[in-house]
């Protein structure tokens, strides 16, 4: 029997390689997206044709108790299991402090956090019983402190905790570890210049940005190890040290 990847956020970008990548391998494939429906039906329609009926999609908004605990139902009817669940939807923009609101502190924290642990704690009796494992998508800057994105970083930072609490709490049947990436893609609808894409790059010792092919290759590593749980693999090209 197929396993099952359910990817938060996979219509475009880093979830869908991940999406891309697993097809490869004939998993069966959840795509979850937002507001990319038309990006969703591609892909899906994509893998469909490659691997028949194998994949899925499914809408929600993370920030939405409602939509959450809809995605969860819908979800555990697609496939017999759930193996592994990325949560890997997230929202990124600044947050200023004098510019911080209840808002932004629901947005940031909804998608980046809050959203993840209700998933997790929804999906865990399918994921028990498969045996299966969960991959946070964090972020690699968060060591060093970010200014202007106080919210980001503390939902970023909130998810590496749960990932190791978790990782006690859900043990011995589910493996709960993260990625965190460093510079891969330039946020969404931002473009840079060259100079500040080389300046960029000029503090990664591995000098590249880089690409939604090595988080890729990073969840299919861990989908593949039986004895790595609670752990943070920085994916950054050694930006962090
Ligand atoms: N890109 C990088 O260089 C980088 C660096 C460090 C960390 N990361 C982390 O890596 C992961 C993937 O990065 P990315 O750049 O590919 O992500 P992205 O394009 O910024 O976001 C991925 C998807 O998240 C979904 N999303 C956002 N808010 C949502 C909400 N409230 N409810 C449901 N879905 C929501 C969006 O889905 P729809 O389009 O369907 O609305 C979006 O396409 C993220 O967790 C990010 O924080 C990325």
């Amino acid at each position: 029997m197929n396993k099952t990847i359910f990817i938060t956020g996979a219509a475009k970008r880093i979830g869908k390689e991940i999406a891309i990548t697993f097809k490869e391998l004939k998993w069966n494939i959840i795509i979850h997206y937002n507001s990319s429906k038309d990006d969703a039906e591609k892909l899906a329609s994509e893998i469909n044709e490659a691997n028949k009926d194998t994949a899925k999609i499914v809408q929600g908004d993370l920030d939405k108790t409602d939509d959450v605990e809809n995605i969860i139902t819908e979800v555990q009817k697609m496939f017999p299991t759930i193996d592994l669940l990325i949560n890997n939807a997230s929202t990124f923009y600044p947050t200023p402090i004098d510019e911080i609101s209840e808002k932004h502190w629901e947005k940031l924290v909804g998608s980046n956090l809050k959203g993840p642990l209700f998933l997790i704690q929804g999906l865990k009796e399918k994921l028990k019983s498969s045996k299966g494992s969960i991959i946070n998508i964090t972020d690699t800057n968060l060591s060093k402190g970010v200014a202007n994105y106080s919210i980001y970083s503390a939902a970023k930072a909130g998810l590496e905790s749960v990932t190791k609490g978790l990782a006690r709490e859900l043990a011995p049947e589910i493996k709960v570890n993260a990625i965190a990436p460093g510079a891969m893609l330039e946020p969404p609808d931002v473009t840079w210049t060259e100079e500040q894409k080389n300046k960029v790059i000029d503090s990664i010792p591995l000098k590249r940005m880089g690409s939604e092919k090595d988080i890729a290759e990073a969840v299919k590593f861990l989908a593949h190890s039986q004895y790595i749980t609670g752990q943070i693999i920085k994916v950054d090209g050694g930006r962090s040290l």
